[in-house]
């Protein structure tokens, strides 16, 4: 999504305007842009493509003013060009902005028929035009934004930049995230997370969902939708305490890849008691377990499939019945919502629009709501009853690896945690499958040894058309999980099956060009999969299986490659084989020189629907 960052400097601001803006990176963009006031003067600089167009275009022309805004732009209404790159501006302001504002045609109608003259398509010059008119009727700068916010529908964040006002930014937060930072010697900052102000302060406030802030140097006024003062805690961030590199890695994917062994380690630590072999979660549950009748699990993409994981978890550890739907058809679905339910939100970012309504619906209809969110000052993170982290630090990359992992450590844990508060599993059982979750981490780092012959086996996959994956059991979701990283890094067309599927359909698809990938651990499933892959075998399919050595010597077939685990308990062998699938699907990308951490067309948090 969009990156906005605001600076109220001491100097010029225009190459530390940039540097925010590259932090921003990974939440994925098409264009850029900055302004600055130029002796009181809006001076705006703007360009398509990544940043280093911006960086060239700001070295013929610089930019020297003290106070400025700076914007990566994801494309949602208009072209990614650079007429349409933010910032936008009239003769009074220039405006940043993330999110949509739903009523723009509107209010351009309105403002066009008061005169004005839009050049864009996008939604935020309607902004721009508002904010002016009231301006041009005799109002300061300050009542301006408090006339116009009101006006403005839908999810968004905003940062706006004033002529001849070279000590006044205001930013204005409604749905999207916004933080304001404090610098040395009265420097201001805002931003769209904390990464972006990183490299600047670790002292930041983040705004309520509603607020608007009025920034000086030295100070930042806060006031509510209603316009009313308020106070917002100083925070210390942690974002500085990420080393926001890529180390010796040639991409954040293949860092954040390898980082698992260490994340998941890290996550377990905070939910279970090593010493006791028992599972201690780091909150209340906001409900007696004992009461629970049922579970409700939404989320998007990757954290959809690390629920649909979790749903086998919570249905044999908790004997709870779970439902499941991605988020952006649950929120309209007017869903029945059962008496004495949890929902269970997943969420690396904690700031996906479809999530957070089915959140905001679930509590509406009397659910209790845990969010298993990898950003704890998340809106998700503070809509929920309870906040169950994820600590796998910033993820960069865009497709996520390290979140999804985290996030199924988490919900082992919650699973274990509601079985056994249930009475379902005894004291023994649950050390054994604690002690069966303290492996992970160890067979995670066997895993990485996997990935010279994996890099080899994605030169095969590189030449491929379609892929298919199958599973069964939790690797379905893998598979699901599998074809979706191969597809939105690589771009090869690839699906993800249930096996047991294979017979009503997708079997017509298999001939010698197509790779079939067979995700099958040692499990209870093992010799059902086993029969499916050999249909596949009998029709010539091209087999990759990702399985033990059992599992692989029971195949029987001629395999075109294999992706050979440690042996493991099977309960949270998804955990595991969800490395290998993502390095084949990073080493395929690579392999084909595609923009691995910036997929096309993708971004990081999708904060609008
Ligand atoms: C795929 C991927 C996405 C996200 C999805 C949800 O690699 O990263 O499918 O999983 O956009 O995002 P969060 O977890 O931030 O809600």
């Amino acid at each position: 999504m969009c990156g906005i960052v605001g600076i109220l400097g001491q100097g010029p601001v225009a190459g530390s305007l940039i540097d925010a803006l590259k932090r921003l990176e990974y939440r994925g963009y098409d264009s850029a842009g900055v302004a600055t006031l130029e002796d009181g003067r809006l001076e705006r600089r703007r360009a398509e493509g990544k940043l280093r167009n911006l960086e060239a275009l700001l070295r013929e022309k610089p930019l020297h003013g003290c106070v400025g805004i700076g914007h990566t732009r994801w494309a949602t209404h208009g072209r990614p060009t650079e007429n349409n790159a933010h910032p936008h501006a009239s003769d009074k302001l220039a405006v940043v902005h993330n999110g949509i504002i739903e009523n723009f045609r509107e209010l351009r109608d309105e403002l066009i028929a008061l005169g004005h003259k839009f050049v864009t398509q996008t939604d935020t010059e309607a902004v721009v035009h508002l904010v002016t008119e009231q301006i041009r009727r005799g109002l300061s700068p300050v009542e301006a934004v408090a006339a116009s916010l009101p006006r403005l529908k839908g999810a968004f964040a905003l940062a706006i930049l004033f002529e001849g006002e070279e000590n006044l930014l205001i930013g204005a937060r409604r749905g999207a995230p916004l933080a304001v930072g404090y610098g040395e010697g009265g420097e201001m900052y805002l931003g769209s997370d904390a990464l972006a102000l990183a490299a600047f302060t670790d002292t930041i406030t983040y705004l309520e969902d509603g607020d608007w802030v009025i920034l000086r140097r030295g100070s930042a006024e806060f006031r509510d939708e209603e316009n009313k003062p308020v106070e917002r805690p100083k925070l210390k961030t942690q974002a500085s305490a990420f080393l926001v590199d890529k180390g010796n890695y040639r991409h954040f994917m293949a860092k954040e890849i390898h980082e698992q062994p260490e994340v998941v380690a890290r996550t377990l630590a905070h939910y279970i008691d090593f010493s006791n072999g028992c599972v201690r979660l780091p909150f209340e549950l906001p409900f007696d377990p004992k009461d629970l009748r049922a579970i409700t699990i939404t989320a998007c993409g990757t954290a959809y499939y690390a629920g649909m994981v979790a749903k086998y978890w919570f249905e044999r550890f908790a004997r709870l019945p779970v439902e499941i739907d991605v988020a952006s058809e649950f929120r309209y679905r007017d869903a029945p919502m059962p008496e004495k339910g949890l929902m269970i939100v997943v969420s690396q970012s904690g700031e996906t629009a479809d999530s957070l309504a089915s959140l905001r619906f679930a509590r509406a209809h009397g659910q209790k709501v845990i969010g298993v969110v990898n950003v704890p000052t998340s809106t998700i993170a503070r809509e929920s009853d309870v906040a169950a982290p994820t600590l796998a630090g910033p993820e960069i990359g865009v497709a996520s690896t390290k979140a999804f992992t985290c996030q199924l450590t988490v919900l082992a844990a919650l699973a274990l945690a509601l079985g056994r508060a249930r009475g379902v599993l005894d004291a023994a059982e649950e050390k054994r499958l604690v002690n069966e979750l303290m492996v992970v981490p160890g067979l995670l780092a066997e895993a990485m040894k996997l990935e010279p012959g994996i890099e080899a086996l994605s030169h095969q996959l590189g030449k491929a058309r379609d892929v298919l994956y199958l599973g069964r059991g939790p690797s379905y979701p893998l598979a699901l999980e599998g074809a979706l990283k191969l597809k939105e890094i690589s771009y090869i067309h690839a699906e993800g099956y249930a096996a047991g599927e294979l017979k009503h359909g997708p079997i017509a698809l298999i001939d010698e060009q197509l790779p079939v990938i067979v995700i099958a651990p040692t499990d209870s499933v093992l010799e059902k999969t086993v029969s499916n892959l050999q249909e596949v075998a009998a029709r010539g399919g091209r087999i990759i299986m990702v399985g033990d050595s059992h599992a692989i010597d029971a195949a029987a077939v001629s395999l075109a490659g294999e992706i050979r685990l440690p042996d493991m308990a099977p309960d949270f062998a998804a955990i595991v084989y969800a490395a290998p699938i993502q390095m084949l699907a990073y080493y395929t990308a690579v392999f084909m020189g595609k923009d691995v951490d910036q997929p096309r067309n993708l971004a990081k948090s999708v904060t609008v629907e």
